[in-house]
């Protein structure tokens, strides 16, 4: 029996050995462009005794197992297409073509795209926002239970925990809630790969009772881009056809590159995960600590992340209750003037992330330009101090206008389209999504009806200068487009 070796050792001792290669990829380990020939040379693809995805026997089933061992997972399947993959294939082995699926409105467009794909039937979970900042909290309990009480015929039930900006559900009750209706629970958890490995993260999806769990690796754990996971439990969800989808979705040339990467982060976690999530913790938390003196600017409560409602690592900068400055005020503040990139803004905040693999400086850094920002901020005179600020955030309004539905969205997709200036469509079902941007919450899907109310609510977004997706801008007016039945 040969010795066990990581994944990324196997790849280098293979590359390094005297085999030659006269199979894919055509690089054929040699740099012929500016890519290293360090990097081209662990680039393999199924070769003998390299295992194979879509049917793994050897080291590959190996490392999957290793991975559903740490999340408490049945079986564990590595994607090389990111979440995105895991998504559409979950989605399409729950539900029958045509089912009907219960989800958060504001979840990610390969929900969308799944939907579409499997002529699904679409409820929507609206969701309240976190105070002060204008982002969504994460889907409750009650909210399932009043939706499947609602309609009866919902086949399965997909939620986002954590969201992007760090809420997080209540999963096992929802899980509970969902199972009593004998139908299957997926948990979109692709910021949540950290989940469960020290004390002060919240339980990980897969121990929480969901049927089919999503894991983006290289979002919250150190691995490469596109590498993620999905978990499967229980027998609600065919694994038969769930492996089809699988097949169907992902690539037959998967990396063995990014495949490596997840098992390294696989690894980390068992060998180290423990102390530097621990570590990760108490110095984030400790830069919340200080960060607790702005009087301007506001992060996420340390209250909301013991209380288990916001994750550790998601720092979202709020700014409060002054007027005259944004998210994107803040976000090019951080980046201009003091080099820090963060993960995104939106109307009234940007999104700073923080990972185990952040060293003190990253920490001490955006402490030090955020103090000063607050400084500043609080020196100047004259400042606009508007209240709660509530009323200006971005991202899903309070008050929710539930759109009307004309076509259902799988069809209407499809359907012939015109482009019609934005104000002269109101009354008629649109063609195209109009998104908000981050993180892509749907205003109006395929199908749904521009209304007054939807249309005012568009202009006021196009005079916050908010990032809409959907529209089409020619010469200073707005276009959108509109279903020509
Ligand atoms: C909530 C959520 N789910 C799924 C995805 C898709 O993940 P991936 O980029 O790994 O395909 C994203 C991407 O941003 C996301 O934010």
């Amino acid at each position: 029996m040969t010795e066990w070796m990581p994944l990324y050792k196997e790849l280098e001792q293979y590359g390094n050995s005297d085999y030659y290669p006269y199979h894919m990829p055509g690089h054929k380990r040699r740099q012929l462009g500016d890519v290293p020939e360090r990097i081209l040379k662990t680039d393999i693809t199924e070769i003998d005794g390299f295992d194979n995805l879509h049917q793994a026997e050897g080291i590959l089933r190996e490392a999957q197992d290793s991975a559903n061992m740490l999340y408490g997972a049945e079986e564990t399947f590595y994607l090389v297409n990111g979440s995105t993959a895991g998504i559409l294939s979950a989605i399409s082995a729950a539900l029958p073509e045509s089912g009907h699926l219960l989800i958060t409105r504001g979840c990610h467009k390969s929900v969308y795209h799944a939907a579409y794909l499997r002529k699904l039937k679409l409820s929507y979970l609206y969701l309240k926002n976190v105070k002060g900042f204008g982002f969504s909290e994460a889907v409750t309990a009650e909210q399932v239970q009043e939706a499947l009480r609602r309609e009866s015929d919902i086949e399965a039930v997909l939620i986002v925990s954590p969201t992007y900006e760090g809420r997080i559900a209540d999963v096992k009750k929802i899980a509970e809630i969902v199972h009593e209706k004998g139908i299957p629970l997926i948990v979109d958890e692709a910021h949540g790969a950290h989940l469960g490995f020290a004390e002060g993260f919240a339980p990980g999806a897969c121990m929480a009772g969901a049927d089919i769990v999503i894991h983006s690796v290289h979002k919250t754990l150190p691995a490469m881009t596109q590498t993620a996971l999905l978990h499967v439990n229980g027998t609600r969800v065919d694994r038969d056809r769930l492996k089809r989808f699988l097949r169907i979705y992902q690539t037959s040339s998967p990396s063995y590159v990014l495949m490596a990467s997840i098992s390294d982060a696989m690894e980390f976690l068992k060998r180290d995960g423990k102390r530097y999530f621990a570590d990760f913790r108490d110095r984030y938390l400790r830069m919340l600590d200080r960060l607790g003196v702005c009087k301007v600017l506001q992060v996420v409560a340390a209250e909301d992340i013991s209380g288990g409602r916001q994750d550790i690592g998601k720092l979202v900068i709020g700014a409060g209750n002054r007027r005259d400055i944004s998210g994107q005020w803040l976000y090019d503040q951080l980046r201009e003037r003091y080099h820090l990139q963060c993960e995104m803004a939106a109307g009234r905040y940007c999104l700073a992330m923080f990972t185990v693999a952040d060293s003190s400086e990253a920490y001490e850094r955006m402490e030090q330009a955020l103090l000063c920002i607050d400084e500043e901020l609080s020196a100047e005179s004259g400042a606009e101090n508007v209240g709660s600020g509530d009323h200006l955030m971005s991202g899903i309004p309070d008050k929710i206008t539930l759109p009307e539905v004309r076509y259902p969205f799988s069809a209407a997709w499809d359907l012939p389209w015109k482009r019609e200036r934005l104000g002269d469509a109101v009354g008629c079902a649109v063609g195209e999504f109009v998104n908000l941007y981050p993180p892509g919450v749907p205003i109006l899907v395929p199908g749904e009806v521009l209304t007054q109310e939807i249309y005012e609510q568009i202009l006021e977004y196009l005079t916050q200068k908010l990032n809409l997706q959907g529209l089409i801008q020619e010469e200073g007016e707005y276009y959108i487009r509109i279903l020509r039945q």
